[in-house]
């Protein structure tokens, strides 16, 4: 095979700045670094549901006799049912192949090189990901002592080329809600203010913000099947859009990006809503029995949270990261523990079953005890 000696065309100069992604370890990773089989394993580092979704859902997957065909490219059953479910019109919805995929498309549709979103750290790291690669930069907005958005920072730091401004509700991985007022706030900017609602649905206003769009111009909700509706493996998300939007996203979208089998489980999830509101219902329980856990043991300051998941820091001066790590994931146990400067000493841990919370606390008595 011929091989020139240097090729000409060279990757975009962004490349170069812009990192791998790194999500929480799979199960099958974990495995082999550690030599624990799979079925002794708990995940709680990726924010996923512990629950199975509703029997109905896999029945349904099963009995499709249509894998053969492309889906509906318009999504049309499900935007109706995801329109019922909102209380927002179908018009407003674009489906998705998982909520990461409306975000990576939002941000090419609206980033230019050398544009700017703002992004109130810690947050969900994909935002800085996705603009690197549009060849655009984030500013940095950190958010108060008590992890609020701090609004007047915000205000202070936009420019002429800043087009998002990035918010999520709750906050991954801080834990707490917006207020309504910081998001009106924004609106009058005019920019594009995205609100990720991924994790709304654990929350006390489990509504959120969809009913705004329509009334907004700028206001984008994205939202996800991964968490509450224990989906995570199908990849389906949706977005709730004002109409001059929705057809920039159409234009964008690759068609079938949203899987029939996608499509299947989200309208039968919608169907079974009590059936998988109870596993919410039984999630936010257990998240007060992990609170209490999390809160007792004496090197641990956890966050309270309206997620699926709580974060704690570690008091370095009781124990070092790594060693919580290891003896945690000794009893086969995967948390997330992050490198980004704003968490260094800061560990996530998600909402399992109650067996999971207990096998926690199994492990930190290893550590009481040490
Ligand atoms: C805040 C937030 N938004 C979006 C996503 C991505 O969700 P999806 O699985 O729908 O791509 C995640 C996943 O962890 C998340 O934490």
């Amino acid at each position: 095979m011929y091989i020139p000696a240097s090729l000409p065309v060279h990757v975009r100069p962004e490349m170069d700045r812009m990192a791998e992604y790194i999500p929480g370890e799979s199960l099958e990773a974990f495995s082999s670094r550690t030599g624990i089989p799979i079925h002794q394993l708990v995940k709680l580092n990726s924010n996923e549901s512990p629950y199975p979704p509703a029997p109905a859902v896999t029945h349904a997957l099963g009995n499709h006799a249509f894998y053969n065909n492309y889906p509906d490219t318009n999504s049309t059953d499900l935007r109706s049912a995801l329109a019922t479910y909102t209380g927002v019109e179908s018009k407003h919805i674009v489906v998705s192949h998982g909520s990461n995929e409306l975000i990576n498309l939002l941000w090419h549709i609206f980033l230019s090189v050398g544009d700017n979103i703002i992004c109130c750290p810690p947050t969900f790291s994909l935002y800085t990901f996705i603009t690197t690669f549009c060849g655009a930069y984030v500013l940095e907005v950190p958010r108060t002592e008590g992890y609020e958005v701090d609004v007047e920072g915000i205000l202070a730091a936009l420019t002429p080329e800043t087009k998002l401004i990035v918010l999520c509700s709750p906050n991954n991985p801080t834990g707490n809600p917006l207020c309504e007022e910081d998001v009106l706030a924004l609106l009058e900017t005019g920019r594009i203010v995205m609100v990720d609602e991924a994790y709304v649905e654990f929350s006390q206003q489990p509504r959120g913000l969809a009913h705004l769009v329509p009334q907004y111009r700028n206001l984008v909700v994205m939202r996800t099947f991964s968490k509450w509706a224990g989906l995570a493996g199908l990849r389906i998300g949706y977005g709730i859009f004002p109409e001059w939007i929705v057809t920039y996203m159409k234009r964008a979208q690759c068609p079938f990006e949203v899987n029939v089998a996608g499509h299947i489980a989200a309208i039968e999830t919608l169907h079974q809503l009590d059936y998988t509101l109870a596993n919410v219902q039984r999630i936010v329980e257990e998240r007060e029995r992990l609170f209490t856990l999390l809160s007792h043991q004496p090197y641990l300051e956890p966050l309270p949270s309206q997620g699926n998941f709580i974060l704690a820091r570690i008091r370095e001066e009781e124990i070092r990261m790594d060693e919580l790590k290891r003896v945690v994931e000794s009893y086969g146990i995967l948390l997330r523990y992050f490198n980004h400067p704003y968490l260094r000493n800061f560990v996530r841990v998600t909402v399992g079953l109650p067996e999971h919370t207990e096998r926690l606390a199994l492990a930190f008595s290893k550590i009481e005890n040490r």
